[in-house]
């Protein structure tokens, strides 16, 4: 099978290398605007002989025959190429978050069913066996009903340098400014504990949630204003009537990168703590049965699942579209649209009614 990737930077050579992981997929062309990404890129992976382009115009042009294309842009240009991708009738694997609000997503999804086309997002913390573990026991109702959740994504990098020096690098400062398209720690690490929790326990009825911007890091770096969000609180009611919070920061100095998940129901409870590592990516914590009145908890190893890679390719060999689809991606886009008009009216929102 033939990959494309549409931008070259950071996360690219993760989709690379999975990519490459999976027998008889190639990646076979890439293209970003900033050419000297694209050449670092090409230098970096020069024995895979991996042909490049200065556009996805050029190289859409140029490559007649894909079996589906990676979009790896920043999150501000995920809507206009995503849509050029599938108007040439390609399947699509397209980072998080799918688009910069819920009109462009909802475009995003509409323009993916009419195409027929293979869609997913990446949503990565769903690569976990440990929470694929964890949904399965929630749905399959042995540990009775949610009750209380806590989700919460931490990094640290605001605060440290183990990424490297945020004020000097463009892939950090896109990250923190409106203009350039983020929504903040919101819209980047936002969304995936949103899915994170949604996925697991079900829909959000209804939420509050409380953003905020530290500027005393600074107002603006050349081109950059410092004004997206760097950590927010919210409080959540399930559609099932479990309550909860979901949180995130990028001031959670220890953490480079840690998701954690709590699920509270009436007859036990399940946690998974992901690290940057994935150490503890098939560790699943359940307090259930004798060990409810011990306050012990079980580990349960849980085997290897499939990579959102491999379920990408597996969709378009199967023409069965698996999850995270285009439309999961709307539907947290919606949580996200949901959130920022919370913080603005100070307000409950309800998410259905959005
Ligand atoms: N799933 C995850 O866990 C995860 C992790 C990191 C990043 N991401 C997402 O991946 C995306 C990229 O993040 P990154 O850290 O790699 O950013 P980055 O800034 O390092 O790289 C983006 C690249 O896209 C290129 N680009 C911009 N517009 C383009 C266009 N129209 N056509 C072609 N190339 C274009 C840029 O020049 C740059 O080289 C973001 O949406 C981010 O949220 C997801």
């Amino acid at each position: 099978m033939k990959i494309g990737i549409v931008g070259t930077g950071n996360i690219s050579t993760r989709h690379l290398n999975e990519f490459s992981k999976i027998e008889n997929v190639n990646v076979e062309a890439v293209c970003d605007t900033n050419v000297e990404n694209l050449n670092l890129f090409l230098k970096n992976n020069k024995e895979k002989k991996i042909r490049g382009y200065s556009s996805l115009e050029n190289m859409l042009e140029n490559e007649k025959y894909f079996d589906g294309i990676s979009n790896t842009t920043p999150d501000k240009f995920h809507k206009e190429t995503s849509l050029q991708i599938l108007n040439k009738g390609f399947n699509i694997f397209c980072e998080k978050p799918l688009a910069e609000n819920y009109q462009d997503a909802k475009e995003m999804v509409d323009a993916a069913q009419k195409s027929k086309k293979i869609n997913m997002v990446n949503f990565t913390y769903r690569e976990s066996s440990a929470y694929q573990k964890l949904v399965e026991i929630l749905k399959s109702g042995q540990l009775g009903t949610p009750r209380h959740v806590s989700a919460c994504y931490y990094q640290s990098w605001l605060a440290s340098d183990k990424w490297g020096k945020w004020r000097e690098d463009d892939k950090w400062l896109w990250r923190l400014s409106t203009k350039h398209g983020s929504n903040g720690a919101l819209g980047d690490t936002g969304v995936h504990i949103f899915d994170f929790a949604v996925n697991a326990v079900g829909d959000i009825k209804e939420i509050f949630a409380d953003l905020k911007t530290y500027y005393d890091k600074g107002d603006k770096i050349r081109e950059y204003i410092l004004d997206a969000n760097d950590g927010f609180n919210s409080l959540v009611k399930f559609e099932n009537g479990a309550i909860g919070t979901i949180t995130n920061t990028r001031y959670a100095t220890g953490h480079a990168n840690s998701v954690i998940l709590e699920v509270f129901c009436t007859q036990g409870g399940l946690k998974v703590e992901l690290d940057e590592e994935r150490t503890k990516w098939s560790t699943l914590h359940i307090c259930q049965n004798e060990n409810i009145n011990k306050m012990a908890w079980d580990i349960i190893n849980c085997p290897k699942t499939p990579s959102n890679y491999q379920k990408f390719i597996e969709s378009i060999k199967t023409n069965k579209n698996l999850q995270p689809d285009f439309s999961q991606g709307a539907k947290i886009q919606k949580i996200i649209d949901s959130c920022i008009k919370s913080n603005d009216n100070k307000s409950w929102i309800d998410i259905n009614i959005m």
